[in-house]
């Protein structure tokens, strides 16, 4: 559950910051990418150099980077990176910190700039566990949903035997992927998602394409792998990484992408089409390269095969999903789509919108559906992957 998993490690100053390095390559054995921040105290106990060659990133500390040149580090996209974050070793201080909604360290702002689940493991004496301040902060933590890691019994630091052991990295680690296994809301469900553009060749040298980058079919399938899918991308030439534990088949032309994706539509559950395929294709595909002869050349073209509508006329249990690219009357023009391609819903991708569309990060999409549209703010692809499953989740 943890494999592809982007990890926020937060290391505070206990004498157990010591087994954080093991809790690293925990995380990185079950194929998880971590990120360190740590505390001023916390290196009073661990060294950068150890937690950044281990976590293989660099490590986080204070707001600014450089000085110099008033570099800073950014707690808001380090929060919105982390699929969970983890503050282990967790002191008394940094936990009344934490209840307090303090932002006066890098760790408490991108604690507080953090949108996924976040797991505190305390580690301290028996005594100040015990604590009535300690315990307090903690039932109020949990009640925020943050999930407590409870230390365990045993020897201390101090010398004294009681409850205040952090719990052990792997411990840790199996605790978290069974949080994960029990919200893996797409458990079993297979789906098959199209990405990028295809290419409809002219000759063996040129070819009809389009602009698409690929980058909102291969965040939906990321963010579908995380929650539990058995994904499938079916992709069209593009320059991405496979997302982890994502079959990947390419494809160039839109008629190689029908057969793919035709191929696995009966065993599928949810389809979402999010490639561009081309709607037109040369009549004729030249073999060898055309000479550059006359002031005019005309390539006939003929339609290519719709898939989406193709195989949303045969749907049974499948929830089917495509995307829709216009320039006028938007909001009307898609809706008729979907209907006329018996869809359970499509996504309106804004091109009017800055950063929205074709190769940026980011996307500003309506949902719609055939009883509502659902408008949502510009953000990154890979927060709009997560609206739209959570729309494919209620369907299912
Ligand atoms: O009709 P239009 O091309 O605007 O529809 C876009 C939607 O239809 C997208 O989801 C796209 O993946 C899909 N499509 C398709 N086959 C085509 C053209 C588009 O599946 N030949």
């Amino acid at each position: 559950m943890l494999s592809g998993k982007n990890v926020l490690l937060a290391i505070t100053g206990s004498i157990a910051a010591y087994k954080s390095a093991y809790l690293i390559r925990e995380f990185i054995k079950k194929g998880a990418q971590v990120k360190v921040i740590v505390t001023e105290a916390a290196l009073q106990f661990v060294t950068k150099v150890t937690l950044s060659t281990l976590s293989k990133n660099p490590v986080y500390k204070d707001f600014i980077k450089n000085e110099e040149t008033g570099q800073w580090n950014n707690h808001v996209d380090l929060g919105s990176w982390a699929d969970l974050m983890v503050i282990a070793p967790a002191t008394a201080n940094t936990i009344s910190d934490l209840v307090s909604g303090k932002g006066n360290s890098f760790l408490l702002t991108t604690f507080l700039s953090c949108n996924a689940p976040v797991f505190v493991a305390p580690a301290m004496d028996l005594d100040m566990f015990k604590n009535k301040s300690t315990q307090s902060n903690i039932k109020i933590l949990s009640e925020r949903s943050v999930e407590i890691i409870e230390p365990t019994e045993g020897e201390l630091a101090s010398g004294l035997e009681g409850k205040g052991r952090m719990e052990e990295p792997d411990q840790i680690v199996t605790i978290i992927s069974e949080y994960f296994l029990n919200k893996a809301t797409l458990k079993n469900i297979n789906i098959l998602i199209s990405a990028g553009p295809t290419y409809e060749s002219i000759d063996p040298v040129r070819f009809i394409g389009n602009h698409s980058s690929g980058k909102m079919g291969f965040a939906l399938a990321n963010e579908a792998q995380k929650r539990g899918a058995n994904v499938e991308l079916v992709s069209g030439p593009v320059n991405l990484e496979t997302p982890e534990n994502v079959i990947r088949t390419n494809v160039k032309s839109a008629q190689q992408m029908k057969k793919e994706i035709t191929d696995r539509f009966k065993n599928i559950d949810v389809l979402i089409m999010s490639a561009a395929v081309a709607d037109y294709k040369p009549v004729k595909e030249y073999d060898n390269k055309i000479k550059k002869q006359e002031a005019e050349l005309n390539i006939v073209l003929e339609k290519t095969p719709d898939i989406l509508k193709d195989l949303a006329k045969i749907k049974k249990k499948q929830v089917v999903v495509g995307f829709a690219l216009e320039t006028e009357n938007e909001l009307e023009n898609a809706r008729q789509k979907m209907k006329r391609k018996n869809l359970d819903a499509i996504i309106l991708n804004s091109l009017s919108d800055n950063g929205a569309g074709f190769g940026y990060d980011t996307n500003k999409i309506t949902l719609i559906t055939p009883s509502e549209n659902r408008k949502f703010e510009l953000k990154t692809k890979d927060l709009v992957a997560k609206d739209i499953l959570n729309f494919i989740e209620e369907c299912i």
